[in-house]
């Protein structure tokens, strides 16, 4: 059993198909690939859980592999130019399909070498962390991070199609699913209230791991990200919610070296100190955080000088006129990105 999304953008329109055992051979990725040839790019964690799994759903297809060592810290353009020395090595041509097989590392570097070779190239994201499932797959964002920021390099590179086989997630650790949440967590506070409510009742199945309430967490979030970015797609605007906490996130991240805390740890955190920016009420804050904890999720950053704070933010790619903007909230389930905030709560904020 599965289910198809559409991201609705004209003639680059995708679908994001969802279901249990896709990669059961129970889905012909081949009919997605072009050429005769694709380059399924993974890591040295994945690729043995998936590769031999993945290549039964491309009968047909040349299937060629490289694989990325694996972590934040290698999300580089130095990791992201082995793709392409693979791809020149191969002497693909400009009907080769990239797929990505793995969390969203895997997905934002093999995306972006997809959208760089040949000036672009098809490319596919079989994403297999809960993170990568709800979000970083879907949407086309694609890139690397450099050493003064967080996905400071990239592209806009859309999929061709998203195919999330829920069953991945069973080897997942803890931690990883844990990190997943947080993005989920993000939608329903920032455009669905009913969802939030959702989570709330739901969070003790979600880290159990029930299949159904997975399924469904996944859908849901798929949908509204997809609805985001048909309107938006390169972010002039509305988008740029889906970067509720991020600002914060991705300064943990830099000032913490990427991998110590994860992209997902450090959203939530981040999460919780935007609501906090906003001037929500106490009760709407601690309802944000009480579901950030019930996810096993940190609720407060780690101890960063306030200074490499907003050196870290600075970077940050909404700022505007060299001006700061945060994702803020008005209520659970609507939000608003704004440089009008209040900076002396920034700074009670950012000194913890
Ligand atoms: P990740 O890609 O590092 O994966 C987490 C860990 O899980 C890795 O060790 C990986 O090898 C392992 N793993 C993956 N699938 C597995 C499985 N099924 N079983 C066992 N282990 C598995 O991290 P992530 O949380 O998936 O992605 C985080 C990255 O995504 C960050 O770089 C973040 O910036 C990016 N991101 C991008 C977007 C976007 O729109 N492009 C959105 C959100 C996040
Ligand atoms: N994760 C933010 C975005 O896709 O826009």
């Amino acid at each position: 059993m599965s289910s198809t999304l559409t991201v609705d953008l004209g003639d680059r329109s995708y679908p994001i198909v969802i279901g249990r055992g896709l990669l059961d051979g129970n889905f012909d990725l081949n009919a997605f690939v072009r050429g005769s040839d694709c380059l399924v790019v993974s890591n040295e964690t994945v690729a043995p859980l998936y590769y031999e799994k993945l290549c039964a759903n491309l009968a047909g297809c040349g299937v060629n592999g490289i694989n990325l060592p694996d972590g934040e810290s290698f999300k580089t353009i130095a990791t992201m130019r082995s793709i392409l020395d693979r791809l020149v090595e191969l002497r693909a041509n400009r009907d080769i399909a990239v797929i990505a097989l793995g969390g969203g590392v895997v997905g934002d570097i093999a995306g972006f070498a997809a959208a760089c070779y040949m000036r672009g190239v098809d490319f596919i994201q079989v994403p297999t962390t809960l993170l990568a499932q709800v979000d970083s797959s879907v949407g086309g964002k694609t890139g690397v991070n450099h050493a003064q920021g967080k996905n400071l390099i990239g592209a806009f590179h859309q999929p061709r199609v998203v195919l999330i086989d829920t069953n991945t997630l069973d080897t997942l650790p803890d931690r990883e699913l844990a990190a997943g949440l947080a993005e989920v967590i993000k939608y329903g506070a920032i455009c669905d209230a009913e969802f939030f409510a959702w989570l709330e009742a739901n969070m003790t199945n979600l880290l159990a791991r029930d299949p159904d309430a997975l399924e469904q967490a996944i859908r849901r979030s798929c949908e509204l990200k997809a609805e985001v970015v048909a309107e938006d797609e390169r972010e002039a605007g509305r988008r740029a919610i889906l970067n509720f906490g991020h600002t914060f996130g991705h300064a943990i991240e830099h000032c913490h070296g990427y991998g110590e805390w994860l992209h997902g740890e450090a959203v939530a955190a981040g999460m919780i100190m935007a609501a906090r920016l906003s001037g929500l009420p106490a009760d709407d804050v601690d309802r944000l955080a009480a579901l950030v904890a019930a996810a096993g999720l940190p609720t407060e950053p780690p101890a960063i000088a306030a200074d490499a704070w907003l050196d870290a933010m600075g970077m940050d790619k909404k700022v505007q006129a060299k001006q700061l903007r945060f994702v803020l909230l008005d209520a659970i389930g609507e939000s608003r990105v704004s440089s009008e905030y209040d900076g002396s709560r920034l700074n009670e904020i950012l000194r913890g």
